[in-house]
């Protein structure tokens, strides 16, 4: 039987990324090359080591993929790459390498949005996920909540009013003197920790499926400083746990109303931050009472990589045809 193979390329942010990938969900490669030890000191990622980073990488990390995968460029029949949103400089140097490569051999080209990408890492190793269907996108930069009635339709129900749900999670690290990014370290430093305090008063937001977390991250600073003032030593498992319930409480509060209104039976999490433990196993939990279906990525699939853009090109190519060679890079591109 013939396989079709896709190569993925992505580069938004701080991971260079390429991948094959089989028939749309099988992964024959997935070479991510990450860029944390360059941004680690500063914080946070800088736009301008971060392009340069991924300029020497990506052709290496091709070369990789396509051997990992044991196939020559011949084989392709698809070339997808990211295209936004996502930092300029770095986006520029995925698609213009994805461009170049589908202009010299001719292999049909697809442009895709990040954020469909991280949606599409479900359907890695699953198939069978159809919608309707409700999703949580839960990432460094972006905390969506949407209903898709059939593939490729987005409709956004709530989305953050300030800051996203990794960013969050990362500037809480930063005040608690963890690692970057924030997120595993928050999640490893919270397991069986207490988790009781509470940061902001309840019923922020309500009758909304918008989020808000610079609510909850001001008062955990505050809370902080306080203790410092009073001369106390921070308990900093402690407040990483409570902060981690807080989000967890409020994404899953949003997730669950909207599973109950729109109906659905299939429920899906993606983005960075559906790698935190306590939020997938709070869904988990929630899910299964309702006999509903849950899917979530595998970890490495959570984060940034080009077998999610695979995945999400293949489909549309599928449904639409090749994409445009003029589509430049969109830093704020939206679903
Ligand atoms: N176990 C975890 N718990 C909580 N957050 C996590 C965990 N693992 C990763 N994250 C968070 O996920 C984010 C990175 O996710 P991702 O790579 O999807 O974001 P991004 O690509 O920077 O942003 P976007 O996809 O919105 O452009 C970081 O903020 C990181 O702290
Ligand atoms: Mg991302």
């Amino acid at each position: 039987m013939s396989r079709f193979l896709t190569l993925g390329i992505e580069s938004s942010c701080d991971d260079t990324s390429v991948a094959v990938i089989e028939d749309g969900y099988k992964i024959r490669s997935n070479i991510i090359s990450s860029q944390i030890d360059l941004h680690q000191k500063f914080g946070g990622v800088v736009p301008e080591l971060a392009a340069r980073s991924h300029l020497e990488a990506i052709g290496p990390i091709y070369q990789l993929a396509l051997k990992e995968a044991g196939v020559t460029i011949d084989d392709i029949q698809l070339i997808a790459a990211t295209y936004g949103p996502g930092l300029v400089g770095s986006l520029l140097i995925g698609l213009s390498f994805a461009k170049g490569l589908a202009l010299s051999t001719q292999i049909p080209f697809i442009g895709v949005n990040h954020i469909e990408g991280h949606i599409y890492a479900n359907v890695l190793g699953h198939p069978e996920i159809k919608p309707p269907l409700i999703c949580l996108t839960v990432s460094g930069g972006h905390t969506d909540l949407l209903w898709m009635g059939k593939w490729g339709s987005y409709q956004i129900l709530g989305q953050t009013t300030d800051d996203a749900a990794g960013e969050a999670f990362d500037k809480i690290a930063r005040v608690l003197g963890l690692g970057y990014p924030g997120g595993p370290y928050i999640d490893k430093i919270a397991k069986g920790a207490q988790d009781d305090l509470e940061f902001v008063k309840k019923g922020n937001l309500t009758n909304t499926y918008n989020f808000s977390f610079s609510g909850l991250k001001t008062a955990v600073i505050n809370y902080i400083q306080h203790q410092k003032q009073l001369g106390l030593e921070l308990n900093v498992p402690r407040i990483a746990a409570s902060f981690q319930r807080n989000v967890v409480i409020q994404l899953t509060a949003k997730l669950f109303h909207a599973i109950e209104k729109y109906d659905v039976n299939t429920v899906l999490l993606s983005g960075g931050v559906a790698a935190n433990s306590l939020l997938r196993e709070s869904c988990r939990n929630q899910t299964t009472r309702l006999g509903k279906q849950l899917f979530f990525p595998e970890l490495q699939l959570c984060t940034d990589n080009a077998a999610m853009i695979a995945a999400a090109g293949y489909y549309h190519y599928l449904h639409a045809g090749p994409g445009d060679l003029d589509v430049t890079a969109e830093p704020n591109l939206k679903l």
